[in-house]
Formats: structure tokens, C-alpha cells, sequence
């Protein structure tokens, strides 16, 4: 069973690829089988139709949704931005759902966030659920969220709940 872990910040100190890094972690030590995908590596521009036309899907793109396609699981850690999804995501989505092939239908997909806020990010996850609905993924029915995120929530995030979490849809 192999898990694509994908982030949806590409800050520096972005609070969803530390616990992306604590879902790891977990992943690692319960020995599931998992590939690290850098938020960088994502470099998912703002759909356009007319660079679409003019030059295809970007190459990012592509590796991404071959690395979609290959993957058994896939973790998206995701902010929220005004109750919404990382436009980052969405744009991930837009771009690899351009692919043939339908890389997202049947996928198994399991949401998760960090937000200093007090939901956690749990309404963007929401959201993201409804836009992986008609891509034809199944999306797993337990989000793990981290509201009041830092570096101490984060790791104090209990880890059964975490190996439940990852354990979705095996
Ligand atoms: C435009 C914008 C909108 C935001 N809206 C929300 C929100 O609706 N809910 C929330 O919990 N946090 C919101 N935040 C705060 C983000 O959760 C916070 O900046 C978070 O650290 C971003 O994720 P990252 O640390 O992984 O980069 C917003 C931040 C920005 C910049």
C-alpha cells in the first residue's frame, strides 16, 4: 500500500508540511509504504485554457498526476485561506484532472490540515472534499485537522488517531 503524501504551502515554515512531516513520521514508524511529494515540487500554476492549448499540461503536472496514478493512497495536508482550499490544490487538481486517463477517479484520498486558527482548517477540507467528489475520488470520512497549530500541537497530535487516520481505506 503506498502513500503520496502532497502539501498544499509552499511557505517556509508552513504549519500543514510540519504535520504533513508528523503524518510521515507516523507513516515510517508503522512501516506503511510512502513517497514524500515537496510542496515545491508541485509548482502548479493558475489554470489557463490558452497555455493548455499552446504548449499542453505543464511537466509538473504530468509527474504529478503519473505520481497520483501509481500511488494506492493519497494525503493531501492542506491550508485553509477564507474558509476555503489552498489555491495551490485546487490548481493541482484543475491541471491533473487535464491528464488522460481520469488519474483521480476511484483514488482513495485522505484530508488533512493545520491552522493557527481554532477549526483547524476543517472547512477547507470540506470543500476540497466536494472538488475530489467530481474528479470521481473517494475521499476517506476522517480528516485529522490540528487547530491552535505550532510545532507543540502538532507533535502532540496522538499518534493512534494519526495511524487510524492513515490506515483509511486499506
Ligand atoms: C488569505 C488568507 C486567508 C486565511 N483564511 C483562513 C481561514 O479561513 N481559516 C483559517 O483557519 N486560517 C486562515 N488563514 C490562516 C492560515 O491558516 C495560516 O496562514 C496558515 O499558517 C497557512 O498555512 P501554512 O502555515 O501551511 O502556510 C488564512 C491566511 C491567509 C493568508
Amino acid at each position: 500500500m503506498s502513500i503520496l503524501f502532497i502539501g498544499g504551502s509552499r511557505r517556509k515554515e508552513s504549519l500543514n508540511t510540519k504535520l504533513k512531516h508528523r503524518l510521515v513520521q507516523v507513516a515510517e514508524k508503522h512501516t506503511f509504504d510512502f513517497e514524500l511529494l515537496d510542496a515545491d515540487a508541485l509548482d502548479a500554476p493558475i489554470y489557463h485554457g490558452d497555455h493548455e492549448q499552446a504548449e499542453g499540461v505543464p511537466k509538473a503536472m504530468q509527474q504529478l498526476a503519473k505520481a497520483v496514478a501509481a500511488a494506492d493512497k493519497v494525503v493531501l495536508v492542506s491550508p485553509e485561506y477564507n474558509a476555503s482550499v489552498s489555491p495551490l490544490i485546487k490548481n493541482a487538481i484543475d491541471w491533473t484532472s487535464r491528464v488522460d486517463g481520469q488519474v483521480w477517479k476511484g483514488k482513495k484520498v485522505l484530508l488533512a490540515a493545520a491552522s493557527p486558527g481554532g477549526l483547524g482548517g476543517i472547512r477547507g477540507l470540506s470543500h476540497l472534499r466536494d472538488i475530489l467528489g467530481n474528479v470521481q475520488a473517494w475521499t476517506a470520512p476522517l480528516f485529522a485537522c490540528c487547530p491552535n497549530a505550532n510545532d507543540e500541537t502538532i507533535a502532540a497530535m496522538d499518534e493512534d488517531f494519526l495511524t487510524n487516520f492513515l490506515s483509511q481505506g486499506d
